[in-house]
């Protein structure tokens, strides 16, 4: 009787193993074949693995000896500033390694307040809200800002977070050409039919360096009754007279409604992202920004790193000014000339450096006695030979 029943079970297992099996070499079989393109289209992504702390000079896997580095966004060099470490390894003691919780069930704390107050602060603006990147920050917002009745024009080359946060919305979407604002116009007068509109761009595109022409949009959006949304992930901490990013740049800070920005590049460079804007949208975004909602508050090092690197930057002008005039300075090496470094309008602040690996020239000994192993690759879904 009961080996009656475990030949049952065994027979009736076999089948559905087998077509487990069946399945998984199924899947491989279209996961190779999807490697296999990828491969084959000349955009496969390898990781270099660093030794070292991110900085200017690094050590890395399998090149002996050290290079510079210029691929990093760690653009006033705060990812190992001592005093920015000194303020991870205190928040890391006092406030503990995490929270084991979103924002709204435990895991507020006193230090994610005064963060928030503090980007508000640095902005100018009446209040911000913390996410775990600027990747949650723009898939939060627009799902929660707009609706079917509201319009959103976006430019065609913003960042991957700003389309994936477009494409989770309802709002009608206009995709105007590149920095073309004969063409934001035309849609602007086409999304007149709609509540809201919402231009949304990159404040400076990392791939090109390209500053978007804020004056101008401000002024379309002005007379088309549109709100400015901008993701100043490449711009805050250093672009603008005191590093406060492409509105400050273009003296727009004023009519820009609403940042995004990052805490992964120059502010310290550990993680975290966030909205700044106006007071009831952060108090909405609280209630609906589902990235906000359903995921783990920021850890308290990354607060404590990102709140030291504005402290550094609100005390003084040196770290903004000091990196502006290295930009002029990298701008005159021989080497450098023949890459572009693009300057932000007027003021030469943006070490853009938009070259493929495979022409990465090789920098002299008197200039740090480093190979120069990568410079900032391509758009990284683009082929290395293309444009
Ligand atoms: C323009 C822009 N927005 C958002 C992000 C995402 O930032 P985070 O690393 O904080 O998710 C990036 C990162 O590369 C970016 O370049």
């Amino acid at each position: 009787m009961w080996a009656g029943r475990v030949l049952h079970a065994a027979l009736s297992r076999a089948p559905r193993e087998s077509r487990a099996q069946s399945a998984l070499a199924q899947l491989r079989g279209i996961l190779e074949e999807e490697l296999e393109s990828i491969r084959g289209a000349g955009t496969w992504k390898s990781e270099r693995v660093i030794t070292s702390r991110q900085g200017p000079h690094i050590h890395v896997d399998g090149a002996p000896g050290g290079i510079i580095n210029f691929c990093a966004n760690n653009y006033l060099g705060l990812s190992s500033h001592p005093e920015v470490i000194q303020a991870g390894l205190r928040t890391l003691k006092e406030f503990g390694a995490g929270l084991s919780s979103v924002r709204f069930i435990c895991g507020t704390q006193s230090i994610h307040k005064d963060l928030e107050a503090k980007i508000a602060r640095f902005h100018q603006r009446e209040d911000a809200i913390l996410y775990p990147s600027c990747f949650d920050a723009n898939t939060g917002l627009f799902e929660a800002l707009l609706t079917s009745e509201d319009a959103v024009l976006s430019d065609e080359l913003n960042h991957a977070s700003i389309i994936d946060g477009i494409r989770l919305c309802k709002a009608h979407k206009y995709r105007y050409r590149h920095l073309d604002m004969a063409d934001l116009e035309a849609k602007l007068q086409e999304a007149q039919k709609h509540r809201l509109r919402l231009v949304a761009t990159d404040g400076a595109f990392s791939m090109d360096g390209d500053i978007a022409p804020l004056q101008e949009i401000c002024r379309l959006a002005s007379q088309y009754g549109a709100l400015v949304f901008v993701d100043e992930s490449h711009a805050t901490g250093f672009l603008g007279a005191t590093g406060r990013g492409t509105d400050e740049l273009l003296g727009v800070m004023d009519q820009v409604t609403i940042i995004n920005s990052t805490l992964g590049k120059a502010l310290g460079g550990a993680s975290g992202g966030y909205t700044t804007g106006p007071g009831a949208l952060v108090s909405l975004l609280r209630q609906r920004a589902r990235p906000y909602l359903f995921s783990n508050s920021l850890p308290p090092a990354a607060v404590g790193c990102a709140s030291k690197a504005l402290d550094l930057l609100m005390e003084s002008n040196a770290i903004v000014q000091s990196m502006a005039a290295k930009t002029l300075r990298l701008g005159h090496k021989p080497w450098v000339t023949s890459m572009s470094i693009r300057s932000g309008c007027d003021c030469s602040t943006v070490p853009q450096l938009p070259v493929t690996p495979s022409s990465c020239p090789q920098i002299p000994q008197s200039d740090g006695g480093c190979w120069l192993h990568h410079l900032r690759s391509q758009s990284p879904h683009l082929p290395c030979d293309a444009g």
